[in-house]
Parts: C-alpha cells; sequence; structure tokens
C-alpha cells in the first residue's frame, strides 16, 4: 500500500450525501482537536486495542528515522476508549491529509454507553501499509519513541500526551501507561 493513503481514503467511501458522520479517535485525535466538530462525545469500541506499532515518517520521526504512534490491532474481548466527534463530512479532506501516513478509514460500530450505539469512522494503519513497524519488545519501542523527533515535534510528547489524556478520560491501558513510565525514565537519565 502507498505510504501516502491520502487518495486512497478520498475513493474509499462517499460521505457526500451525509449531513454529518461519527469520527472516533483513539490516539492523537483524542488530545489535539485542530478540526471542527458538532458534537463530542467519550466512545469505546469492542475487539480493538491500541499498539503503538505504526511508524511515523511525517510526523514524529522521518522517513530514515520513524517514530512511533498508535494503531489498532484485533483483540477479540477486549474494549478501546476514545473520543467520538460528530463531524462534517468535508472534515475528513483535512482528516485524510493529518493520517496520511498508512491510515485507512473503516466504518466500526461505537459505543457512547451500554445501552446507546453508534456507527462511525476510524483511522487504522493495517500491517499491510509502507510505514507499519509492528511489535517490538517494549523497552525497544521506549528507546525508539525517546530518540525520534519530527516535523509535529518529539515522539515522547505524542506518547505523554496521549497517555495523560487517557487517565483524564478514565481509561485503563497497561500498554501506554507502561511505555509513558519507560520514556520518561530514559529522558530523566
Ligand atoms: C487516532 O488518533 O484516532 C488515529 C491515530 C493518531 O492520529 O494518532
Amino acid at each position: 500500500m502507498a505510504l501516502d493513503t491520502s487518495a486512497l481514503n478520498r475513493q474509499r467511501f462517499n460521505l457526500d450525501h451525509l449531513d454529518d458522520v461519527w469520527l472516533f479517535g483513539y490516539g492523537s485525535l483524542i488530545y489535539k482537536v485542530d478540526f471542527p466538530y458538532l458534537e463530542q462525545r467519550v466512545a469505546y469500541i469492542e475487539g480493538w486495542s491500541r499498539r503503538f506499532w505504526q511508524g511515523s515518517h511525517d510526523h514524529r520521526g522521518t522517513p530514515e528515522a520513524p517514530g512511533r504512534v498508535v494503531t489498532l490491532v484485533e483483540a477479540p474481548g477486549e474494549t478501546c476508549l476514545g473520543v467520538a466527534y460528530r463531524v462534517s463530512p468535508r472534515t475528513f479532506e483535512y482528516l485524510d491529509h493529518r493520517e496520511k501516513n498508512g491510515y485507512l478509514r473503516f466504518f466500526v460500530p461505537m459505543w457512547f454507553s451500554e445501552q446507546e450505539s453508534g456507527e462511525g469512522l476510524v483511522y487504522i494503519a493495517s500491517p499491510d501499509n509502507a510505514a507499519f513497524l509492528g511489535p517490538a519488545p517494549l523497552d525497544d519501542m521506549a528507546a525508539q519513541i525517546a530518540r525520534s523527533h519530527g516535523p509535529s515535534g518529539p515522539n515522547a510528547d505524542y506518547l505523554f500526551k496521549l497517555a495523560s489524556a487517557l487517565t483524564e478520560l478514565g481509561a485503563q491501558d497497561e500498554h501506554v501507561a507502561e511505555l509513558a513510565r519507560q520514556v520518561e525514565d530514559i529522558l530523566l537519565a
């Protein structure tokens, strides 16, 4: 799959007939909300886990020295807490550009509570994208995040901002929390 997925995303679904669309954010879309939205709600999706398995060539690293950012991996029985935004379909012109480094949009069911659900789009970087890095020992991932920088800033800032946003939401995410502890230790050493 191409390194820049924005053209693929434009062709993927025609959203023009819709007045609004739910977007589920689980990574930087939780804490860096630089797009207009009509409504914002805490939400979760089922069967997915957040993992720092996606390479970042354009925001938190470079093509020569990629950083690590989150994607979702299939995890039956798990839930992933995030933030849902009701947006105008036009907002995807910007979002597709922001998420162009390997992410494709998928429709998923999302839950606002046990009784209330909706359908929305989520950006997932799947293993067949050119920037995918996949799993690695946690201390190797922490070392990579601690040393990586890109046009959007240090990779560690992405991790720390996500970890504190998840704490504020009340999410239990041991993968993110443990990486944040290890990167903090490396940077303080
Ligand atoms: C998301 O936040 O939902 C996608 C991944 C990212 O931009 O960090």
